[in-house]
Order: C-alpha cells, then structure tokens, then sequence
C-alpha cells in the first residue's frame, strides 16, 4: 500500500499502482521546486540515503534534493558499513530505523526490498524506492516523464520507445507502467529477443527485434545500457556487434521525427548502447534529466514528508 486511508502518498516503491492525478500533481510540485519555491522550508525532517548497490547520480540527486528543501540528510553505503561484518539487510534497517529518521530512500538488488521495508518499518518513516533489482525504479520514470512534458504536449498522441536490455532493467518497467498511467498509445519495445519481456507481460506494448523499423516516426526514444550485473549470463556476447545491430547511431535517428527526444538514464556506455554524435548531439535530454530528476526528487521528498507531518 502507498497510500495513506486519505488517500495520500506515503511511500513511493512503485509506479504501478500509482494514480495519474499523483503523478500530474508531482509534475506541478516539480515545477514549483524549479522556482526554488519550497528551498529550506522542511529543515526539521532526516532523511536516510541507504545504498546496497552502486550509484552516482541518484545517490547524488537524492541528497542534493534532500539538502535543498533543507532537509537533513544521513548517507548509508554498504561498501562501508555492517553489511561488511554480516550484518543482515533486515537488521541494517531495523537498526536505522531505531534512529528514528523521517525518510529512507533505499536501494538494494532484490526485487521488492522497499516495498518489503516499507511493511516492517512501520509508518513512522516515508519509504522512497530507489532502485530494487530489476522491478522498478519510480523517480527515474517520473523524471524522465516531466523531461517529455517540457518537450512535447499530449502524452496519448505520442509515439516512445525504450531500447536495450529491457529484460534487466527496472527503469523500462516503471516507464512502461507510468506511460499506460498517462495514456501513451503507441509503446515499443526494442531490443534482441532475448533482452525483451514475454507478450503477454504488456499486452498493450509492442515488441520489436528490428531497430530500424522501431525507430520510424518516434517522437521519444529512450535507451539502456547492458546491464551485465543483472544477467545470470550473458545473452549479448559482443558489444560491438550489438552497438552495429542495436546501436543509436546518426544515421538510424534519421529515421524518427526530425524534433524527436533521445534521452538515457544513464550511466551511458558510449559506442555500446548509443554514439557520442547522439548522445551529445541537438536532439539528446540526458542532461536535462539529470538536472530535472533534483528537482522531481525534491517534489517527492516534500510530498511524503508534508503529508507525514
Ligand atoms: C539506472 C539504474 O540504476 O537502474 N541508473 C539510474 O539510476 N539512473 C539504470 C542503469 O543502471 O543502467
């Protein structure tokens, strides 16, 4: 459950059972926080980063959000810390829960671990998923969104793909539910056979092997890295073979609409999944989206503490 009995946000681990109205009601709180509207105002609240697996710029994002609201903020890694001493993930948390922070923001390679936090920590504490396994990662999918509403109007005429190791990836699987949630008809799915989900998991979506025929007519095209740790084993043997088959480079964008988004959560693997002259070129975001993934974690932030107090 990340609702509250008033029906507000009081966890946020999925994007899947999220309202539209949440997600338009985020989108204005992200623009006010681009106006530095609510900077420093929620001063009396802890916030706890709680890293299990490797970040750069989420781990960065989430705090600079945190300490622009004024929110103090305590930042957990486990390459650092009990976890290298045995301690389970269970009693890492418990621990810091005793601590009694206002908000943990926790990422870990198990499918479902903030969702599973969220239960056994009890309501005291907001839970913020940021990133579990290959299930989802809902900041990354709403920043991304609020990027392609700066760009482009009517989410329900616009045609998107998200290419790559979908298979593996938790951003792809909160994008597909956030782009259902605002009405996105037309979703491809692009990838090899073996990195693409079954038919029957999106039955709205669409399945494409063939990147040249996927990439006709995009108005948004969004693209993964190989993310080799999630593979048991490895289904793309060479990288260069599948930077030449699935590769985004100059000519192919060619084929989506002249004024398309290229956009990437990154962390990018130039001339693997994308080529530096698109990943850098007129039509890329990717930077935008970092700059706009502070401040929709601000709205998020904000949103889950607000309500608390
Ligand atoms: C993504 C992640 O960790 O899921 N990165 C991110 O948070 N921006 C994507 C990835 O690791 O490829």
């Amino acid at each position: 459950m990340q609702y509250s009995d008033q029906q507000q946000l009081q966890h946020l681990y999925s994007i899947e059972d999220l309202k539209p109205q949440t997600i338009y009601e985020l989108f204005e709180l992200t623009e006010r926080m681009q106006r530095g509207e609510l900077d420093k105002t929620l001063s009396q609240f802890y916030l706890c980063n709680a890293f299990f697996e490797a970040s750069t710029r989420t781990i960065c994002s989430f705090e600079l959000a945190a300490k622009r609201l004024g929110v103090n903020v305590v930042n957990f890694s486990s390459n650092s810390s009990s976890t290298k001493k045995g301690e389970t993930l269970l009693d890492t948390m418990l621990t810091l829960n005793a601590m009694q922070f206002d908000a943990f923001v926790i990422r870990h390679s198990s499918d479902g671990t903030a969702e599973y936090m969220a239960k056994i920590m009890g309501d005291r504490s907001a839970i913020i998923n940021a990133g579990d396994g290959c299930n989802e990662h809902p900041t990354q999918a709403l920043l991304d969104a609020f990027t392609i509403s700066q760009h482009k109007n009517h989410f329900d005429q616009l045609k998107v793909a998200i290419v790559g190791d979908i298979a593996h990836s938790r951003v792809a699987r909160s994008l597909i539910y956030i782009f259902q949630h605002l009405g996105v008809k037309d979703c491809r799915l692009i990838g090899p056979r073996g990195l693409l989900p079954d038919a029957d998991k999106y039955p709205w979506v669409t399945l494409e092997d063939n990147i040249d025929q996927g990439l006709q007519d995009l108005d948004v095209v969004i693209m993964l890295r190989m993310q080799l740790e999630r593979m048991d084993q490895r289904v793309i043997p060479d990288l260069q073979e599948y930077f030449l088959k699935y590769g985004l480079n100059g000519d192919r964008a060619k084929r989506m609409k002249d004024d398309a988004i290229v956009m990437h959560p990154g962390p990018i693997n130039r001339e693997v999944e994308i080529a530096s002259s698109v990943s850098d070129g007129k039509n890329s975001v990717i930077l935008e989206q970092v700059r706009n993934g502070v401040h929709m974690r601000m709205a998020v932030i904000a949103s889950l503490l607000t309500h608390k107090s």
